[in-house]
């Protein structure tokens, strides 16, 4: 066998995945693979896949159909696609059926079997399919490669209980369960004594997390209270936060806990609460509103990022209307935008009411405007204030810009040296974009 043998990983879809291609890159790592950016010059290939839109179903197969010439030059080339679209049966059915050159399909609640998986492709030339319905026992120690040296994602919970109507998740990642607070403590622990400065704890909701400690029940809000104490640690961060379940503890943890960011995604998907309701998101826009004004009065400065789908099943024109004043209520720091997208085993894939593709592209653009107008003036009222930011590297545009993020999440770009990269810095802000803010070091 080669000695220098490579893998490449393609990493689709959200922070859950992005956590879970360290787990394979630590894998491989520990299997005597190095890393490649190039997939043309790996041996081991891995798509970590999305399948929480259609662009994301697309994108990989697209992907996929390149990869078929490196597979026929080199037929020693292993294929593998993982993620959440393995964890349905008409994706699978079809990469076997137009793709049958594909080595190994694993799924989420598997990837600890990996290195077993991969050993009988090299091995024993065979082709895979290993994919659990049901999650079982949540494995810990897995090795890992993280993405950057001073900040980490952490998961504290896999899975969704929610079943919001439009979307995919809770079918691809299974039900809720939340690590034992002691093995998060200790990863942190870890982490921290590795270098890190920054975590982001991962749910797809958070705030329904439900430990159990030798001291008894440990709820969300306790978790960062914990987290708070571990020296070396200097911020924390997490996503995602569902409305229905947002705490006033966790509103006063932003008061007591000093590395507790002041920032907090926090999706309402709409402002009509007759689509809230049809979404089965279990608040509407008044309890929405209510939480945004009570996290403005415990934390004044705290940025607010959300995420909104256009176009669902049965909006009306007055409906998108909500969602825009709703929007010019909050005057959010950012937002992600989705048009709706059907996803095949949601409910509202059968409601029957679809909404028109050239009405929701219209609402859409007017939808961008305003959030990108609030963005805008938020980041605008930002010059003259100094910043400490964290330095992430240079930037992806410029390379003589250094690039970090502030408190409340935002992009600064300054001039600085590379060697600040993973060091907080202070950085007095000259001008506030659409989308980030240009800084000045300060000595
Ligand atoms: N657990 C997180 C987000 C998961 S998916 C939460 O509840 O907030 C990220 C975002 O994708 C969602 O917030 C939603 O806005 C969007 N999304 C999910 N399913 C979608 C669909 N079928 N069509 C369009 N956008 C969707
Ligand atoms: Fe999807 Fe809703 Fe669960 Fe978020 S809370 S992952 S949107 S079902
Ligand atoms: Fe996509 Fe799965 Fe995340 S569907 S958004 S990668 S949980």
């Amino acid at each position: 066998m080669k000695e220098d043998k490579k893998f490449h990983i393609q990493t689709m879809g959200c922070q859950m995945n992005e956590r879970d291609s360290e787990t394979l890159a630590g894998m491989l790592t520990g299997l005597g693979y190095s890393k490649t950016e190039n997939r043309q010059e790996a041996d081991v290939a891995i798509i970590n896949t999305c399948s929480v839109r259609d662009n994301a179903d697309k994108r990989f197969f697209g992907t996929l159909g390149q990869l078929k010439k490196i597979k026929e030059q080199r037929p020693d080339f292993v294929v593998c696609v993982c993620g959440c679209m393995m964890q349905q049966q008409h994706i699978i059915d079809r990469i076997k059926e137009k793709y049958p050159w594909v080595d190994i399909i694993f799924g989420t609640h598997n990837i600890h079997e990996f290195p077993q998986l991969l050993r009988s492709v090299t091995e024993e030339k065979r082709k895979i399919v290993d994919v659990w319905d049901e999650a079982g026992e949540i494995i810990e120690g897995m090795p890992s490669k993280r993405l950057y040296k001073f900040k980490a994602f952490v998961n504290i919970m896999y899975g969704c209980n929610n079943f919001c109507t439009y979307c995919i998740v809770p079918y691809t990642r299974g039900r809720e369960r939340s690590r034992h607070p002691g093995d998060i403590m200790k990863e942190v622990r870890d982490l921290v004594a590795d270098g890190v400065r920054e975590v982001t704890l991962l749910g797809q909701n958070v705030n329904s997390y439900r430990g159990m400690s030798e001291k008894g029940p440990t709820d969300f809000a306790d978790l960062i209270y914990m987290l708070q104490e571990v020296e070396g640690l200097e911020r924390i961060r997490f996503m995602t936060s569902h409305p229905k379940d947002l705490s006033d503890k966790l509103i006063q943890a932003y008061r007591d806990c000093s590395k507790l960011c002041r920032n907090i995604h926090l999706p309402v998907q709409s402002g009509s609460d007759d689509v809230l309701k049809r979404m089965n998101r279990r608040y509407d826009r008044a309890k929405y509103l209510e939480l945004v004004n009570k996290l403005r009065a415990a934390v004044p400065e705290i940025s607010i990022s959300t995420d909104i789908i256009v176009g669902f099943p049965g909006e009306t024109e007055q409906d998108f209307e909500d969602t825009l004043s709703l929007v010019n209520e909050v005057g959010y720091d950012s937002a992600f935008t989705f048009l709706y997208s059907v996803r095949k085993g949601t409910p509202a894939a059968e409601y029957e009411d679809q909404v028109p593709e050239e009405v929701k592209h219209r609402r859409f653009n007017r939808l961008v405007d305003a959030v990108n107008t609030h963005s805008a003036e938020k980041n605008a009222a930002m010059a003259g204030r100094t910043e400490r930011i964290l330095v992430e590297g240079p930037s992806r545009h410029n390379k003589k810009t250094m690039t970090g993020r502030t408190d409340g999440f935002k992009v600064v770009d300054f001039e600085g040296d590379s060697s600040l990269a993973g060091t907080f810095c202070n950085v007095e802000i000259t001008q506030g974009k659409t989308f980030s803010l240009v800084g000045r070091l300060v000595p």
